[in-house]
């Protein structure tokens, strides 16, 4: 019998699990018994557990560089590159009354993302290119949370569009810049600076966070919408 202890976040369904004297990061499990991508399940008591990886996952990474954003289980998700689900159904733990649109433009990614949102009924697979919102806006309702992590350039345009026409006023923003995806020859800083800029006046940026030692060369900005997001 394995001693364990859970500690709460401040994310609902998210815990640091004490595993015999090593802490780690877990979500409780929507769907017990059902692994999504290999990851090790723990039973505690009645309920379920799954560790969560920062090294896999920059949403884990952000949360265990302290970052204060806190998803409550009724919340709704607009997930811009989900792949193949190892991050998006972590997030469909954490939100177990709510709903994660999980879009996707790789159809290969598309097939695994599909097997793991099957058990999971508030996991919403969509096969679409971020860059045009329009294409999915029959399917998505409007939500409290935009997480984006496609690496892509114009990583700031595609939020933009994609919060106005589904992010909330005073929602929030977690957008992961790589900055070698927008341009490998300039500066990380002044790359990300510029992404950062083009926020301004729509959102107002809460935090920025580099995911060293998880992630190199990945900065996530979480910020809160503050007005309309005119189309760009
Ligand atoms: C870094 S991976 C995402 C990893 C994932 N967020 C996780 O933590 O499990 C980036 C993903 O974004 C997808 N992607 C890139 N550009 C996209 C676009 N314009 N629309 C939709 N998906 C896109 C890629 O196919 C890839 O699967």
């Amino acid at each position: 019998m394995e001693n364990v202890e859970l500690i709460e976040t401040c994310l609902d369904n998210v815990f640091i699990l004490e595993l015999d004297g090593s802490k780690k990061l877990v979500t409780k499990n929507l769907v017990p018994g059902i692994q999504v991508y290999g990851e090790k399940l723990v039973k505690v008591g009645n309920d379920e557990y799954r560790l969560w990886d920062p090294n896999r996952s920059k949403l884990a990474a952000i949360i265990l560089k302290g970052s204060s954003i806190s998803l409550k289980k009724s919340c709704s998700v607009l997930y811009l590159g989900a792949a193949n689900g190892t991050t998006a159904s972590h997030v469909s733990d954490i939100v177990s009354l709510g709903a994660v649109f999980a879009v996707e433009f790789s159809p290969r990614a598309m097939h695994d993302l599909i097997r793991a949102s099957i058990p999971r009924l508030n996991l919403i697979p969509i096969l679409s290119d971020a860059m045009h919102p329009n294409s999915y806006r029959n399917m998505v309702s409007q939500v409290d949370f935009l997480y984006q992590d496609i690496a892509q350039r114009e990583q700031a345009r595609i939020a933009l569009r994609n919060a106005e026409l589904f992010l909330k006023k005073n929602g929030i923003l977690v957008l992961i810049i790589k900055s070698r995806s927008i341009d490998s020859a300039r500066k990380s800083k002044e790359v990300i600076d510029n992404e950062v800029n083009k926020l301004e006046g729509f959102f107002k940026v809460m935090e920025l966070i580099d995911l060293e030692p998880y992630h190199s060369d990945h900065m996530a900005v979480v910020a809160q919408k503050i007005g309309p997001c005119s189309p760009v």
